[in-house]
């Protein structure tokens, strides 16, 4: 084999008039008669390699070259005429080509790698390693090692460990369900894959090793999402000895090392600390995305005698009435659109979707009308109050929904993201980072009938409000946890942990986990939690998704190398698939009849 001197990116001008030979793949063929041009392409670029008709047996073999074949070729580094100089091709320079060689033939690829098109995704997927040729892929994948990069080093120099944690093992809530593996030498066991290393990193603390990192694996059998996946990567992290305030600024000097490395950004921090409330009310979401305005106020003083019954109804029902101004968007939105939002609220859960448009009263010149889908129901004055509470000017828009708080804000905050997108409100290349603080402990499932943590239970609650609420309604107890969002994007959370057997008893027992599931599930921690520990606090990122955002890609999968389908199917192997009767039988396993 011609042994490659250098890549398809080194060869510059530098090299001129130099021997060299490149190994790669052939991204483009062009045959002009007497000359032959054949793009060469490698992870590190591409370089144009030209034929001469004069070498008959050279020309005439390389004139078979066809698209994606392996090729070594070796040549003369040239200057290229001024007029065919592409950044894209080596730029200013070409290898007249002396000696070739053909490593592996290549069928003709089912969708185009050399340019980008729009190819259906099934097809990425089954063809996964010939689209991760393709550049933007290219691109992601080595975006991705660069992060992981940035992440080591700051955690090796700010020495923390870097501690594998089992996948065998035993499942931990992580609020997902587990996927199962199950046990030849104990037949009727399974491990669980883990769903975050949660609970060896705080064991790995009671074994003193005071700052532990990870770039875990983890697995969450859930529904899929943009931003989901059932196998993913975290940048796992704990610390001994801290406090909440600590583990934040770990995280966001992770982040400023990753953006300074990675884009040469340097992002401004500490970042902006939100109490989960104040997103909830402002934004309707505890990830709100703050490149963009849309805030939320709250109307229900000014219409709680609305002579329009949905609403005033709500009110008296210790409901709330809330919405947004879109400035200047009036005269965008037909009825068919608003129609529109209207079914978007109502499918996150509000009743129904008040509007109104401001234009200025031709009589007077000055003073604005609203014109509303609720006109005969509101009074001169609710209307002067309204205007003056969202500081309503000429052509705007308001959107308005009554009902449960949890649900007005809800509903709002999936207006407001869409209406962010149909406005082109969101900045690209802008990175907005924000700490939500001052979770609820726990929410009450009514399909579970049961109370459930918000983050895991081995978040450490505010003790004052466990031993007031604990009997009464645990939902009022805060815990001390908190989320790092990006641009609407939840890409990491952890908390400070329960460190006293008491205290995480507990919480178990208002989770509904009685004394025997204890012991069976968590036996281990608690024993652990009798020999001395010390206080920790950790966190956990997302990597596919901050790499996503880094990319400017919509779907974490284009940051994965080899993801799943939204339906859990590994599209190229097709797996999960069948296995033989007889491994079924040793791992002492039998189908339910049909399952198949
Ligand atoms: P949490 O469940 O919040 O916390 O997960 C931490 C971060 O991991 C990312 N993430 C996911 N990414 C892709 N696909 C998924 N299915 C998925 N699920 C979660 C998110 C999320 O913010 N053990 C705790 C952390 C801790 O308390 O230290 C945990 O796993 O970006």
């Amino acid at each position: 084999m011609l042994k490659r001197t250098h890549t398809c990116g080194e060869i510059t001008a530098d090299l001129d008039h130099q021997i060299v030979t490149i190994n790669g793949w052939v991204d483009r063929v062009r045959n002009l008669g007497g000359v032959l041009f054949v793009t060469v392409r490698d992870r590190y670029g591409k370089i144009q390699v030209l034929f001469r008709p004069d070498d008959d047996a050279l020309f005439s073999c390389a004139a078979s070259l066809r698209g994606e074949d392996v090729v070594a070729v070796c040549g003369r580094v040239t200057r290229r005429p001024d007029t065919a100089i592409k950044e894209d091709t080596g730029g200013a320079v070409e290898i007249i080509a002396e000696k070739f060689e053909v490593l592996s033939k290549a069928l003709t690829p089912p969708f185009y790698i050399h340019i980008e098109s729009d190819v259906n995704e099934e097809l990425r997927l089954t063809y996964r390693y010939l689209d991760l040729r393709r550049q933007r892929m290219q691109k992601n994948i080595q975006l991705r090692h660069q992060v992981v990069q940035a992440v080591r080093a700051y955690f090796n120099e700010h020495s923390f460990l870097e501690i594998e944690t089992p996948i065998l093992t035993k499942s931990t809530p992580e609020g997902a369900r587990d996927f199962l593996v199950p046990s030849r030498l104990k037949p009727g066991k399974f491990y669980a894959l883990p769903q975050s290393p949660q609970l060896f990193k705080q064991l790995l603390m009671v074994s003193g090793f005071d700052r532990y990192y990870q770039i875990a694996r983890c697995f969450r059998d859930e529904d899929f999402r943009a931003d989901r996946q059932p196998e993913f990567t975290q940048i796992d992290y704990e610390m001994s000895f801290v406090e909440q305030q600590d583990i934040m600024r770990v995280t966001e000097g992770i982040l400023k090392t990753v953006f300074k490395n990675v884009l040469g950004i340097t992002i401004p921090t500490p970042f902006t600390v939100m109490e989960y409330e104040a997103a909830m009310d402002l934004y309707g979401t505890d990830k709100p995305d703050l490149r963009y305005g849309l805030t939320f106020t709250d109307v229900t003083d000014i219409c709680k005698d609305s002579a329009f019954e949905p609403v005033r109804n709500a009110i008296q029902n210790g409901g709330v009435l809330k919405g947004f101004r879109v400035p200047g968007a009036a005269p965008r939105y037909s009825r068919k659109m608003i129609e529109e939002m209207e079914t978007l609220v109502k499918k996150a859960g509000a009743k129904g979707l008040l509007h109104a448009k401001t234009a200025k009263n031709p009589e007077t010149g000055s003073a604005l009308l609203l014109k509303t889908n609720f006109d005969k129901h509101l009074s001169p004055s609710e209307a002067e109050n309204l205007i003056k509470a969202f500081a309503l000017e000429e052509n705007d828009l308001l959107f308005m929904v009554s009902g449960e708080k949890k649900t007005v804000n809800v509903a709002l905050g999936v207006l407001r993201s869409e209406i962010a997108k149909r406005e082109s409100l969101i900045p690209k290349d802008q990175f907005c980072f924000l700490w939500v603080v001052n979770f609820p402990m726990f929410s009450y499932s009514e399909e579970e009938q049961r109370y459930v943590a918000e983050h895991h239970p081995f978040t450490m609650p505010d003790l004052t409000e466990l031993e007031t609420h604990k009997n009464s309604d645990a939902t009022k107890i805060h815990a001390h946890a908190y989320d790092v969002v990006l641009n609407g994007w939840e890409i990491g959370g952890g908390s400070v942990r329960i460190h006293s057997r008491e205290v995480q008893k507990t919480v178990f027992s208002l989770l509904g986990i009685d004394e025997s599931s204890q012991k069976s599930k968590f036996g281990f921690l608690l024993d652990a939690f009798q020999y001395g520990v010390p206080p920790h606090a950790g966190c956990a990122m997302g990597l596919d998704r901050l790499v996503a955002i880094i990319a400017g890609e919509e779907y974490i999968r284009d940051v994965i190398p080899f993801p799943k389908t939204t339906s859990g199917i590994c599209q190229m192997t097709a797996a999960p698939s069948d296995v033989e009767n007889e491994q079924l039988e040793k791992l002492s396993l039998k189908l339910i009849k049909d399952a198949r």
